[in-house]
């Protein structure tokens, strides 16, 4: 009697149990389905943003075939592991895209990218390296490839100090060489006067850059060092002691400390050109 008043109960919860566990199983599968396709997109959506960007970039440049700029690029990283780009590997792009000799127009710099390209932006009459072809294209990207892949990754790709030969290093260090190789008359840097160390040692522009200037073809090196209303660091600086030790003899060295306000302020006109700030 008992049996049979809990069998059809007991039977309804069972099904009950068994309906709740597919229902569960199911919306699981879709998740795991849903979630495989939105990494996908996005892996797929972060290289093709990449491209644009480096492509679209590429175009303000007339004159310029982008998608064999591409090609180059790409040769250069992909199916690489990412820490293993040799600075050689850009060889052929930098090749294509060379940087041809701008005398007296060549800026550097160290710990002061946002003052020197708002500054370059106003005044075309000076460029780093940023406002080139090869440089603008990978200005603040980050890329690299991936052992038995094709593809160009924007995301989780080492950075600058995970590896010393990562594919975004490797190409700043040869693009800095090849700008460096092609400074020649008068060229500036602008160094930072709010840091202790404003020519620091292990920085691109002391390992990479200085080496590179050669006398007589650059005549002379002037540091302006971009001063805050409280900094402390002075053209006595001893790091600049140091960079002056580093420069190739017969390059004429000077040093003048510049408020940035007045950098900001020096803006051109269009009918003397570009006027003396420093
Ligand atoms: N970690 C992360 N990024 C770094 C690092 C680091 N340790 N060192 C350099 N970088 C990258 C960053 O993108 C940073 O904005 O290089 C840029 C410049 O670094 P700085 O120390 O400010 O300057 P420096 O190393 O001297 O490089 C600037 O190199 O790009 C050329 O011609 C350009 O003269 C300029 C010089």
């Amino acid at each position: 009697m008992q049996r049979a008043e809990s069998g059809p109960a007991e039977r309804i919860r069972r099904r009950r149990r068994l309906v709740g566990i597919g229902v569960a199983v199911l919306v699981l599968v879709l998740l795991g389905v849903v979630v495989a396709v939105a990494v996908t997109l996005s892996l797929r959506g972060n290289t093709r943003t990449f491209k644009e960007t480096f492509v679209a970039r590429c175009e303000d440049f007339n004159g310029t075939d982008c998608e064999k700029i591409w090609g180059l690029f790409e040769e250069a990283y992909v199916g690489r592991d990412p820490c293993k780009v040799p600075v050689a590997a850009y060889g052929p792009l930098i090749a294509a895209a060379p940087f041809p000799p701008k005398c007296n127009q060549r800026i550097f710099w160290s710990k002061t990218k946002a003052v020197v390209h708002d500054f370059t932006k106003k005044r075309k009459c000076f460029e780093t390296v940023e406002d080139t072809l090869l440089g603008s294209v990978l200005d603040g990207q980050t890329w690299c490839g991936k052992e038995g892949s094709n593809e160009t990754f924007a995301t989780g790709c080492p950075g600058w100090t995970d590896c010393e030969t990562s594919a975004v290093r490797s190409f700043w260090n040869g693009a800095s060489a090849a700008f460096a190789d092609a400074a020649c008359g008068d060229v500036t840097v602008m160094l930072n006067g709010a840091v202790a160390t404003p020519f620091y040692n292990k920085s691109v522009f002391a390992t990479i850059e200085v080496p590179r200037f050669r006398s007589p073809k650059v005549r002379s090196l002037k540091v302006v060092l971009v001063t805050q209303e409280n900094s402390l660091t002075s053209c006595e600086n001893e790091s600049l002691k140091d960079l002056q030790r580093k420069l190739d003899g017969g390059i004429t060295y000077s040093c003048k400390a510049v408020p940035e306000a007045q950098i900001n302020d020096c803006i051109p006109d269009p009918e003397k050109g570009c006027p003396v700030c420093w």
